[in-house]
């Protein structure tokens, strides 16, 4: 090829690619109608009377089980909803991925992994077991534990920085709010149930501060533990936060960037890794998205470069998930062809 027609050949490719990338929006223009897929799933799914809301803290049994709603947060900011966005529930822990990721953007991704390790536990979220079983990486001694079960978590909450109990606290909740867009609020109700019954968490504290993965002050770790898990989310929020982190760190509806984006990929990493307990692998299997779990019904899932979406519906499954939120995720994500790993797949999944 002689140079002026592979100058040419290269500037029409180049022509080519741009008008592709401005032509692949964040949901495929090809596909259904977000709105109308988000509909249909809560008219699906709002019948549903499977499962059971958690009751190890009194204050979640109280909480209404025919509370449904979802939304979904495009990357390009666009926001799709149904059901009930007003009603707040606890954020339980879907927190621990915020947290996590705090500590990663302060520390950088090698601070969790030393210190607690990115790997599946297989035990319960509390349990107590798995910190006496913990196995080690053979030739760096880093512990094989989770950042979204709780001793894991209870020790990230331990490493967020600062002089007083306060200061931490202003920043859990200042990137929980940057992640949301939104000013939140802890729910005292829960806050005061959750601690007036979390002798489990105390032990498990106790115990974290005894083997040396919490330095110091294990109270102060698990009283800020259980605040954060207490701050009040509806799905909107939920899914602004699950957006956040499928657009690189950046809230697509505010614009600020929360989490940088090179950190992304790790808390995606060990969210599809741990998010839905003990079924993690099985909800990976049926919809590839990286996603958490909470005991107060929600649930929020990534399709990276995509969407966020979340579900708020408090009746949880034996693994603790909640039900219609796994159902309605999985429908709407697969129609709209969410599975990162589905490339070229009709089906969606
Ligand atoms: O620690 C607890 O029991 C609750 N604050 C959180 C439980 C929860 O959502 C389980 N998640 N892994």
């Amino acid at each position: 090829m002689n140079r002026p027609t592979r100058v040419a050949s290269i500037g029409a490719l180049a022509l080519a690619g741009a008008i592709l990338a401005v032509r692949i929006p964040s949901l495929d223009a090809q596909a259904a109608d977000p709105q109308k897929v988000v509909d249909d799933a809560y008219a699906k799914f709002r019948n549903l009377r499977e499962g059971k809301n958690a009751d190890y803290i009194p204050a979640l049994a109280k909480v209404d089980p025919n509370l449904f709603g979802i939304a979904l947060v495009t990357t390009d900011g666009k926001v799709y909803t149904a059901g009930d966005l007003k009603t707040e529930v606890s954020i339980q822990s879907i927190s621990k991925v915020f947290t996590m990721a705090q500590v990663i953007q302060e520390q950088g991704l090698d601070a969790i992994e030393k210190r607690i390790g990115v790997d599946a536990t297989g035990a319960r979220f509390n349990s107590i077991i798995a910190v006496e079983a913990v196995k080690t990486v053979v030739g760096t001694g880093a512990p094989e534990m989770n950042p979204l079960v709780n001793p894991g978590a209870i020790s990230a909450t331990s490493m967020v920085t600062g002089a007083t109990a306060d200061q931490v606290w202003t920043k859990i909740i200042g990137f929980h709010n940057d992640a949301a867009g939104r000013q939140l609020t802890v729910l005292q109700d829960v806050y005061k149930s959750e601690s007036d019954t979390n002798q489990r968490n105390q032990a498990i504290g106790a115990l974290m501060l005894a083997y040396g993965y919490i330095k110091d002050n294990w109270q102060q770790a698990v009283d800020l533990y259980t605040r954060q898990c207490s701050i009040g989310v509806n799905a909107k929020d939920l899914a602004t936060m699950a957006g956040t982190l499928a657009n690189a760190g950046k809230n697509p509806v505010t614009g600020k960037q929360v989490l940088d984006a090179d950190k992304v990929p790790g808390v995606l990493a060990v969210m599809a890794t741990a998010g839905l307990y003990d079924d993690s692998g099985k909800w990976l299997y049926h919809t590839g998205l990286p996603a958490k779990s909470g005991v107060g019904g929600g649930i929020i899932a990534v399709s990276p470069g995509k969407f966020g979406i979340a579900v708020v519906s408090p009746p949880l499954d034996d693994a603790g998930n909640s039900v219609r939120a796994q159902r309605a995720i999985a429908d709407i994500s697969n129609t709209l062809g969410g599975n990162p790993y589905a490339a070229g797949s009709k089906s969606g999944r």
